[in-house]
Parts: C-alpha cells; sequence; structure tokens
C-alpha cells in the first residue's frame, strides 16, 4: 500500500479526514494559548490545540516551575485538560503544537508516551522544524509504542 505523502495538503485531506483550513485554524489556537504560557525560566513560550473525535478544540500551555523539572509542557496541559474536561473517553484526532515566535517546536518524548494511549490511529501532529511547518501522523513521531495489557497476562 502507498501512504500518502504527508507534506502534500491534498494527501493530507485524505489521510486524516481532516481539511486543511481546520489544521490551520489548529495552528493558531496553539499561537494563541502560547500567550498564556507561564516560562519565566526558559522564555519558550508554547502552546498547544488538541481537536477531538467530538469537534471540540481543548487548548494548553507549558507551566514552568523553579524547580525545574516540576514544569509541564502545552501538549500535557492540553491533553489533562481534555480529559478533566471530558472524560477518559475522550480521542485526539489532531495535536497542533507552536512556540509562541514560530520557533522550531516538536512534541517532547514524554508527551508522546502521554498522548499515544489517546490518539485515535490516524491522529496528526501539526509542529514547525528547520524546514517549516510540518504535519505528520502520530504513528510516524511515535511508532513501536509500549503498551502494557495487564488483563491479557497469564
Ligand atoms: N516545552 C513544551 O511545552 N512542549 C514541548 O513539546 C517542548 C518543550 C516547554 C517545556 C519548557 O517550559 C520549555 O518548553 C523549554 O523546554
Amino acid at each position: 500500500m502507498v501512504l500518502p505523502v504527508a507534506d502534500d495538503p491534498v494527501s493530507l485531506r485524505i489521510m486524516s479526514g481532516i481539511h486543511d483550513e481546520t489544521l490551520e485554524r489548529l495552528r493558531e489556537a496553539a499561537i494563541r494559548a502560547a500567550g498564556n504560557a507561564y516560562a519565566p525560566y526558559s522564555k519558550f513560550y508554547v502552546g498547544s490545540a488538541l481537536l477531538l473525535d467530538d469537534e471540540s478544540v481543548v487548548t494548553g500551555c507549558n507551566v514552568e516551575n523553579v524547580s525545574y523539572g516540576l514544569t509541564s509542557c502545552a501538549e500535557r496541559n492540553a491533553l489533562f485538560r481534555a480529559i478533566s474536561e471530558g472524560g477518559p473517553g475522550r480521542r485526539i484526532r489532531a495535536v497542533a503544537v507552536a512556540n509562541q515566535e514560530g520557533a522550531s517546536c516538536s512534541p517532547c518524548g514524554a508527551c508522546r508516551q502521554v498522548m499515544s494511549e489517546f490518539v485515535t490511529p490516524d491522529a496528526v501532529v501539526c509542529f514547525s522544524d528547520r524546514n517549516g511547518p510540518q504535519t505528520r501522523r502520530f504513528a510516524e513521531l511515535f511508532p513501536f509504542t509500549f503498551a502494557f495489557e495487564p488483563e491479557t497476562e497469564a
């Protein structure tokens, strides 16, 4: 099977069922959310916007702490808010993450792991790297997901 080319806008519509204008609005929502970031230590202001399976959009921003390791990323804050407000059955169809100044910002490994339990199989992730805006399948960003299914263990 030939998979659609990820940076072809027409193929993106096909591969995700999400219109590219919707993804653009999601990117804009992520940039707006970065305006709420609390990042006095890194000065790296991040926002995230999730498109959920009920078509709602939930946003989050990074919240840092003087005890640096307690910092929480924008993506996880958005996700925890989505589950807190919508319940454990909510699923993520698309994720946008953005730095307020347009700097490269792809989801960190910890956020990918946390998101992996809540994404739809064809979920897409929008971010920017040094080559500009990117839209990729979540599965491409996070293959071979760790899974633990205790009920199936002997
Ligand atoms: N950060 C995020 O919010 N999301 C990411 O995907 C990468 C990093 C935040 C954490 C920290 O507050 C700042 O960016 C610098 O690492």
